[in-house]
């Protein structure tokens, strides 16, 4: 690899256009090529960002000798095969949340890059913003002393106009995979791997879980309460309660719009705190760290591991066992 970095993206949806309009913002890297299931949209894609390449396939994209990593942003249910095809053609892989359908897909994609050893990361985008580092930080220096409760929800109402792969089972739909694991990552990221897990799910007629109500018991007495749903929008809020005081990410806590207010003793006034402003959406994050590893030579990252994914996918596994949902790629 060179000095800069080049990038390819696979699949022109929202998440795409979001992620090639920050990486302007990265350092040492460039977009040069997309690959869609049509030409005109990878067409309509390169022409939007200037790209020199659009290619009318997958197979075509991950064929380009002068593409280094490629960004995944495809539905759910194709994470597995889309990192499989980029990984066999040696391109290093960001590949976006859930990493894919069970323990089992993942298992696999870790182990197809330690063989061909390629880099691949999971896009959990949140575990690089500023506002989730800040947070972290007041949990560790005991701001808040001893967290003994998390509760986090994520929703929104779905309507007729929604996008089909939120709903539809053979996408991989339903809250948990879509919005309710930035619940579980939050939980996991503050209290680590739950002792128990109880789980409820409503399921919609598709079979899909559009409200689904968590519950992460720990040996220490710490619990989580995690809600996500798709019958109601809500305020995405997560609430850490510790020993001392409180803490609290407001709307959109998993994006660095969200603000962060601390009680420091029980029953005092929230406080704002202040966080560092980013330059695009927030995607420029995960993509700067990408960037640098691979300028790095490494591997696997450092911040979000394979065993951090590995336990991200174990647990939303256990949840929908609690729950009952099975989708084809079980
Ligand atoms: N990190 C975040 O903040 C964030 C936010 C939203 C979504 N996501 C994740 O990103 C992924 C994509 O979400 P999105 O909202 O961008 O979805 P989207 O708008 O529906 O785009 C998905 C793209 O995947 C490609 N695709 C391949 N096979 C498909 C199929 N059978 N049906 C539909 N599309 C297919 C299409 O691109 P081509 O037609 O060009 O091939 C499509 O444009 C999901 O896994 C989601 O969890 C992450």
């Amino acid at each position: 690899m060179g000095s800069v970095i080049k990038w390819g993206i696979l699949g022109t949806g929202r998440i795409a256009k979001k992620f090639a309009e920050d990486l302007q913002y990265v350092q040492h890297a460039q977009l040069i090529a997309v690959g869609s299931r049509s030409q005109q949209s990878a067409d309509v894609f390169a022409s939007q960002f200037q790209l020199a390449k659009s290619y009318d396939s997958y197979e075509a994209l991950v064929q380009d000798a002068e593409v280094d990593v490629i960004y995944i942003a495809t539905p759910h249910v194709f994470h597995y095969e889309n990192t499989l095809l980029c990984l066999h053609h040696n391109k290093a892989v960001l590949c976006e949340k859930p990493f894919a359908m069970n323990r089992k897909q993942v298992a696999g994609m870790i182990e197809t890059a330690r063989r061909k050893n390629v880099f691949l990361m999971e896009a959990l985008w949140t575990k690089f913003l500023p506002h989730y580092h800040a947070m972290m930080e007041l949990v560790a220096n005991g701001t808040i002393g001893e967290v003994v409760a998390v509760q986090a929800n994520f929703g929104f109402k779905t309507t007729e106009q929604s996008n089909k792969r939120l709903t539809e089972i053979s996408l991989g739909g339903g809250t948990l995979l879509d919005i309710g694991i930035y619940n579980v990552f939050m939980a996991l990221s503050v209290l680590g791997k739950p002792a128990g897990i109880e789980a409820a799910m409503k399921k919609s007629v598709e079979g899909v879980d559009e409200q689904c109500a968590i519950t992460f018991t720990y040996n220490n007495g710490a619990m989580a309460q995690l809600f996500s749903t798709f019958n109601a929008t809500i305020p995405i809020e997560v609430h850490l309660f510790g020993s001392k005081g409180n803490l609290k990410l407001s709307h959109r806590f998993y994006e660095p719009s969200c603000e962060i207010f601390v009680s420091e003793h029980s029953g005092s006034e929230y406080k704002k705190v202040e966080v560092a402003k980013t330059q695009g959406t927030g995607y420029e994050y995960e993509a700067q760290h990408v960037t640098d590893c691979l300028l790095k030579g490494l591997k696997e990252s450092p911040v979000l591991s394979f065993d951090d994914s590995l336990l991200l996918i174990e647990t939303l596994d256990a949840i929908r066992n609690a729950g009952g949902l099975v989708y084809e790629a079980d």
